[in-house]
C-alpha cells in the first residue's frame, strides 16, 4: 500500500515535468496574476511586518531575512489544506505547485528550462548536493587521489566544513589558493556576496577564469544572492548556482533554489535524502524527499505578488536597499571616524562599518560579546566580525557591516556586519 500510494503520484509528477512542463511554463497569467497590483502604502508595509519584535532593533537581515505576515498567512493556508485532507493534496496538488514555483524560479534567474531549477531547504543542502557527486567521482575511480576542490578563502564556514566532509574525506584537496602542484581542480566553489566580511564578488570573471584554466565545474554559492544582487544564469555561465529565497527573497524558512546547467557532466546529481524519486532527476527527486512540511516551497507564487507591491519590484527594492545601506554605513564612519570595509560599488545591501578603536575589539571573542551586549542591554541585534590584523596593519581590525532592506518609510533596517580597520 505504501508504495502505491508513492508511485502514483510518481508518475503523474514525472509526465507533468517531462512531458506537461512546458505547457505550464506557458501558462504566464496564472503564474503572473496580476502585473501591476497596487503599491504598497507605508501603513500596509508596517502591517505586514508587525510581528517582529518591537523592542529590538534588527539590523540584521542577511542571517534570516523577513518574511510579511501575507506570506505567514498564505503559508499557513497551505499547510491547513495539507492537514485537511493530505492524500488529496499529495496526489493532485503538492506537485503542481512546486513546479508553478519552481517556474516563477526559472524566469528570475533567466535559466534555458525549468528542469534546470530544483527547490531544496538551503543553500547548505544545496552544497551537498553538489559536492556528493564530487565525492563520488573519487568513489568510483574518476578522479585521481590529490585531485582539488578549489574555494574563496572567505568561503562561509559551513560550505568550507562540507568540502572537508565530502571532498578532503574521499581523497581530493580542498585549496583556497588555487591549483598546486598541477593537481586537476574538480570544482571551484565561488561566493556571489560572501558573508563575514561582506563584498559582492566577480563571478561572472572568476567563472570565465575557472573555465580557461580548465576547472571541471564551478559552483556559486550565493545564499545572499536573489533579491540581493543581480542575478542572471545565462551570462554568470557557472554549472551550479544556489541561491536562498528565504534571505533576500522574502520567502519564509527555509527555500532555496539550485541552478544546475543542462549538460552531460551534471547527469549524476541527487539529493542527499533519498526517497522514491531516486534516479528521475534531481528537480523531481528534490521535490519529494519525504512525508515533511514543504510549504514554504508553495508560497514563492505569493511572495513575487508582496514584492510586486514595492515601486519597481525586487530591482527597486535592490537598489534602494543598497543606497541607503551605503549612506548609513556612510554616516557611521564619520560618526565614528573609521571607514567602511570596502567601496561603495563593492557592497550589495549589506556594508561593512569600522568599529571605533575605545571598543578595544580585538578577538572574536570580544566581537561576540559586544553583539551579545548589544542585544541584551541595547536591544540591537547586528553581526560583528573581527579580523585580526595583517603584518603591517596596527591594532586589531573589526567591524561592523550591515544590510538594509529599508522598506519604504518603514524604519525597518536590517543588517549585518563585517570588518575592518580600526583607527
Ligand atoms: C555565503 C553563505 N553560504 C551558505 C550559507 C548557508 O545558508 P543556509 O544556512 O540557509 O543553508 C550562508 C548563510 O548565511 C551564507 O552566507
Amino acid at each position: 500500500m505504501a508504495s502505491s500510494l508513492h508511485d502514483a503520484p510518481s508518475a503523474a509528477v514525472n509526465g507533468t515535468f517531462a512531458a506537461d512542463a512546458k505547457s505550464q511554463v506557458h501558462k504566464k497569467p496564472r503564474l503572473y496574476a496580476d502585473p501591476s497590483p497596487p503599491l504598497f502604502t507605508p501603513s500596509d508595509i508596517l502591517s505586514e511586518f508587525s510581528h517582529h519584535d518591537p523592542a529590538i532593533a534588527r539590523i540584521n537581515n542577511g542571517s534570516f531575512g523577513s518574511c510579511p505576515s501575507s506570506v505567514i498567512s498564505a503559508q499557513n493556508d497551505f499547510r491547513l489544506q495539507w492537514l485537511r485532507q493530505p492524500d488529496d493534496f499529495y496526489f493532485n496538488q503538492l506537485q503542481p505547485k512546486i513546479l508553478q514555483s519552481r517556474t516563477i524560479i526559472k524566469d528570475l534567474i533567466n535559466a534555458d528550462h525549468v528542469d534546470e531549477v530544483s527547490i531544496v531547504d538551503n543553500a547548505t543542502t544545496a552544497a551537498a548536493i553538489v559536492l556528493q557527486q564530487i565525492a563520488w567521482g573519487f568513489a568510483e575511480g574518476k578522479f585521481n587521489h590529490g585531485d582539488a576542490a578549489v574555494m574563496l578563502h572567505y568561503a562561509y564556514g559551513a560550505v568550507k566544513k562540507s568540502v572537508e566532509a565530502y571532498v578532503t574525506r574521499a581523497g581530493g584537496q580542498a585549496l583556497q589558493r588555487g591549483k598546486q602542484n598541477g593537481r586537476r581542480v574538480r570544482l571551484a566553489v565561488i561566493d556571489h556576496v560572501t558573508s563575514m566580511p561582506t563584498v559582492v564578488i566577480p563571478v561572472k570573471e572568476l567563472v570565465t577564469i575557472c573555465r580557461e584554466e580548465g576547472v571541471d565545474q564551478v559552483f556559486v554559492d550565493a545564499a545572499h544572492g536573489i533579491g540581493c544582487v543581480d542575478i542572471d544564469m545565462k551570462q554568470i555561465g557557472a554549472d551550479f548556482y544556489t541561491s536562498n529565497l528565504h534571505k533576500w527573497y522574502f520567502c519564509p524558512p527555509s527555500v532555496a533554489f539550485l541552478y544546475c546547467k543542462r549538460s552531460v557532466n551534471n547527469s549524476d546529481l541527487h539529493h542527499p535524502v533519498v526517497s522514491h524519486e531516486y534516479g528521475n532527476g534531481l528537480a523531481i527527486e528534490s521535490a519529494w524527499i519525504g512525508t515533511r512540511d514543504y510549504s514554504a516551497q508553495l508560497v514563492v507564487p505569493k511572495v513575487l505578488e508582496f514584492i510586486n507591491r514595492f515601486e519597481g519590484g525586487i530591482n527597486g527594492i535592490k537598489k534602494r536597499n543598497h543606497e541607503r545601506v551605503v549612506e548609513m554605513g556612510q554616516m557611521l564612519v564619520e560618526a565614528w571616524g573609521t571607514h567602511l570595509g570596502c567601496p561603495p560599488e563593492m557592497c550589495s545591501s549589506m556594508v561593512m562599518v569600522g568599529l571605533p578603536a575605545c571598543l578595544g575589539i580585538s578577538s572574536d571573542r570580544d566581537a561576540l560579546n559586544l553583539r551579545t551586549c548589544l542585544r541584551e542591554k541595547f536591544g540591537v541585534e547586528v553581526p560583528i566580525y573581527y579580523r585580526s590584523p595583517k603584518d603591517g596593519e596596527e591594532g586589531g581590525v573589526t567591524g561592523l557591516g550591515m544590510q538594509s532592506i529599508n522598506l519604504l518609510t518603514m524604519h525597518s533596517l536590517v543588517l549585518l556586519f563585517p570588518i575592518h580597520k580600526l583607527k
